[in-house]
């Protein structure tokens, strides 16, 4: 069956045809497209716009296809897209009451439809791998939750804190992608089947029925809208950007923490190379390539966004040009997703460096101030100042942090303020002790190991109260 036999005569030239068809990226919708022509045949039948005897043999024809799969299909460019190489390969078989099918359905309601089926399923998919995501770095932060390192603002050494606390900051921006992709999900959920071209049908047909059978809550309320809109793949493909840029931040980390200067993690042989010219080297590459490779993200999305934005409403072919942009990103992100997974938790985190490190370079010195305000009543500014200025006379004397005493602070305060602190030198000690620092930070969000326990038993409870069958949050 030829669709442009009726209105035109001239042919699109190979070159023409190969450049606008959908085939290549219809793959990714063909069992969808069998689900919504089953459906919709299901419900001309229930609803008598089409007789039983042609709707089994439709049906039947296309429950063949299923097993046959795409490789049946006669997938040559002229054909324009995948709704037109299933509809001609049921009338293959059956002949033109194939044409039935069409009755009350336009390719534009089912590419849309076709596409939230595919994309559901996707979405689902990466949600499953998320939740093993945080699952897997849970269990490191449990090994780890008294591993100290030390934290760092703007790249400088900044305050004691400890690995699992610092990995389990990863779990929370994984489980608010999770969220984000649920979120989509959840809005993506009616179907745009029964919008036909764009303003319905006057055949009596149940749209409530097609949307139950093809698993969505509803049909979409607008028909215009239930062609023209492609604002869930915007936001499924931003959810996955989000999703890229967190992971890309995970291994910019690796990266970082595995230089000689840092030593603070060693990555395994497997995701790691070296070089053709310097025998000594142990390169990131692994962690490197889904940095870059996750930048196709955010161009994919600006790419989607850009060619939505120039569009009136209703069905417009530029929004063909929409879906190769979305497997693109869901593929990269697949791939991203598991290989970084593989990555961060074969990694070893280096304890013995990361306490060396906490203790170099004064990353105590908050709480020293912090003592001030607790002990003496200083107002905060004013210890910040004494310890500040103790910091830099100890930098020039070549002190280090275990050398400040009270004595010394008493010498700096009186300098700066006419007065000592007096305080009790094993208190200084105590708050110089980055073990204790970490410690006594047991509010919500902080890094000492019962609070760190706290948040790892609540993510838990988050992961467990999902269903496993479907991802999504009851
Ligand atoms: N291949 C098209 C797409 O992906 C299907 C809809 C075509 N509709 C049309 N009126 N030409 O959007």
């Amino acid at each position: 069956m030829n669709l442009r036999s009726g209105r035109l005569k001239g042919q699109m030239s190979r070159e023409v045809a190969d450049f606008t068809s959908s085939l290549e990226f219809d793959r990714r919708i063909f069992q969808a497209d069998i689900l919504t022509n089953r459906a919709h045949t299901t419900m001309l039948m229930e609803q008598g716009i089409i007789s039983r005897e042609i709707g089994e043999k439709i049906i039947g024809a296309l429950v063949d296809l299923e097993k046959e799969g795409i490789d049946a299909l006669e997938l040559d460019t002229a054909v324009e897209d995948i709704h037109m190489a299933v509809e001609n390969y049921v009338t293959k078989v059956i002949g033109p009451d194939a044409g039935f099918m069409h009755t009350a359905k336009s390719r534009n309601d089912q590419v849309a439809t076709d596409l939230k089926i595919a994309l559901k399923e996707e979405i689902q998919k990466i949600q499953k791998e998320l939740l093993i995501f945080i699952e897997v770095i849970i269990e490191m932060a449990e090994e780890n939750l008294d591993t100290m390192m030390v934290g760092y603002t703007h790249m400088q050494h900044a305050q004691p804190t400890t690995f699992a606390h610092h990995l389990l900051s990863y779990a929370q921006s994984l489980k608010r992608d999770y969220g984000r992709l649920q979120d989509a999900y959840h809005r993506m959920n009616l179907c745009p089947l029964g919008s036909a071209a764009l303003t319905t049908t006057s055949f009596p047909i149940n749209r409530e029925r097609t949307a139950e059978l093809l698993g969505f809550t509803g049909p979409m309320e607008n028909s215009i809208d239930g062609v023209s809109s492609r604002d869930f793949i915007a936001e499924t493909v931003f959810a996955l950007t989000m999703l890229g840029t967190t992971l890309s931040k995970i291994c910019e980390e690796l990266i970082i923490w595995s230089t000689y200067e840092f030593r603070m993690v060693e990555l395994t042989d497997e995701f790691s190379s070296t070089s053709s010219i310097m025998p000594q080297k142990k390169n990131p590459d692994v962690a490197e390539i889904i940095r870059g490779k996750t930048a196709v993200l955010n161009g994919e999305l600006v790419t989607i966004l850009t060619i939505m934005k120039s569009l009136p409403q209703s069905y417009n072919r530029d929004l063909q040009e929409v879906t190769p942009h979305l497997w693109n990103a869901t593929d990269t992100l697949n791939s991203a997703l598991k290989i970084t997974m593989g990555m961060l938790s074969s990694a070893e985190f280096k304890g013995a460096r990361g306490e060396e490190l906490v203790r170099a370079n004064f990353s105590a010195a908050t709480e020293l101030a912090d003592l001030m305000v607790r002990d003496v009543g200083l107002p905060f500014r004013t210890a910040h100042q004494i310890v500040g200025r103790a910091v830099t006379v100890a930098l020039d004397k070549g002190m280090k942090a275990e050398d400040i005493d009270a004595h010394f602070l008493d010498e700096i305060s009186q300098e700066l303020t006419g007065e000592t602190l007096r305080i009790d030198d094993t208190v200084v000690k105590q708050a110089l002790n980055p073990r204790d620092i970490i410690n006594t930070r047991k509010v919500i969000g902080g890094p000492a190991p019962s609070m760190v326990q706290k948040v790892i038993d609540n993510l838990r409870e988050f992961i467990e109260k999902i269903d496993p069958n479907d991802c999504r949050v009851e």
